[in-house]
């Protein structure tokens, strides 16, 4: 039986989505809150840079985003508000519980028509090949099991010509700041975590999820096997995040 890992233990790979529904289902309602916490605000800034990226047109020519593992709606409503009247989002997640708290986000907003929320599997997306412009996911990759067939996925969907971002956490290397951090994901978030959701459980394995995840070279080697080109990355706040794009050409 494939074995994978959620956070540092060793589970069933058939197992393992499970396992992340459960810690998404615990957290949906506090999800946008704990982000602010836990980065200080810090993922804003990331998630800016993402949609800098993204560059929907500012005019009114059509433009078609799908972001993917999109939660509650954040980088889609960000990508709506950077593009022009032509840019729709598309948010796909697993679990019905950020999807509706997305809808639920979009509709005070008045979005409802800029934002499609769909309850959909990355490793098994629910969309014609080529359909969309440019394929995101933030902070969503690391929680699928089959990373590989999701890549595969989001390559499938995007347009030749189109681009795939991923933002992600990685490595801490700055000396000093890398012990900081390291004192700070395994105590004050799990902490935080506990206050504010009641549970410190799923934050410990975010951050454990986070140690696990493939170091960027590795990672940017998983896009190339999916079929992306000119693939490249950007280290942000000391490593703490990484952005990752890739083309299909
Ligand atoms: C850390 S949240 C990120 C949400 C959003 N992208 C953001 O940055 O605010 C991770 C999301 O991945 C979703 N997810 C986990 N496994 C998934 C899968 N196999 N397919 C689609 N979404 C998945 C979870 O339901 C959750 O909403």
């Amino acid at each position: 039986m494939r074995e994978t890992h959620f956070g540092y233990a060793q589970v069933p790979l058939a197992d393992k989505q499970a396992l992340v529904d459960d810690v998404f289902h615990k957290v949906a309602r506090r999800y946008d809150l704990m982000n602010d916490l836990m980065s200080a605000g810090l993922h804003r800034a990331w998630k800016d840079a993402l949609v800098t990226a993204i560059n929907p047109p500012k005019s009114d020519r059509d433009f078609a985003l799908l972001d993917v593992a999109g939660g509650t709606g954040d980088v889609s409503f960000r990508a709506l508000g950077a593009g022009g009247p032509g840019t729709h989002a598309t948010v796909a997640d697993i679990n019905a519980d950020m999807l509706a708290v997305g809808r639920e986000r979009a509709a005070e907003r008045g979005l409802d028509d800029a934002v499609t929320f769909v309850d959909a599997n990355a490793e098994a997306l629910p969309f014609p090949d080529k359909s969309f412009d440019a394929v995101s996911i933030a902070f969503g990759i690391r929680n699928v099991p089959r990373i590989e067939v999701a890549l595969a996925e989001m390559h499938r969907v995007l347009r030749t010509g189109g681009r795939f971002l991923c933002l992600e956490f990685s490595n801490v290397d700055v000396p000093g700041l890398d012990a900081l951090y390291e004192l700070y994901s395994f105590n004050v978030v799990p902490a935080i975590g506990r206050a504010v959701v009641g549970d410190a459980e799923p934050y410990r394995y975010l951050v454990e999820s986070i140690r696990r995840f493939p170091r960027p070279n590795a990672f940017a080697e998983m896009m190339r096997a999916a079929g992306f080109r000119r693939v490249s990355h950007r280290m942000m706040s000391g490593g703490i995040v990484a952005l990752h794009s890739g083309w299909r050409l």
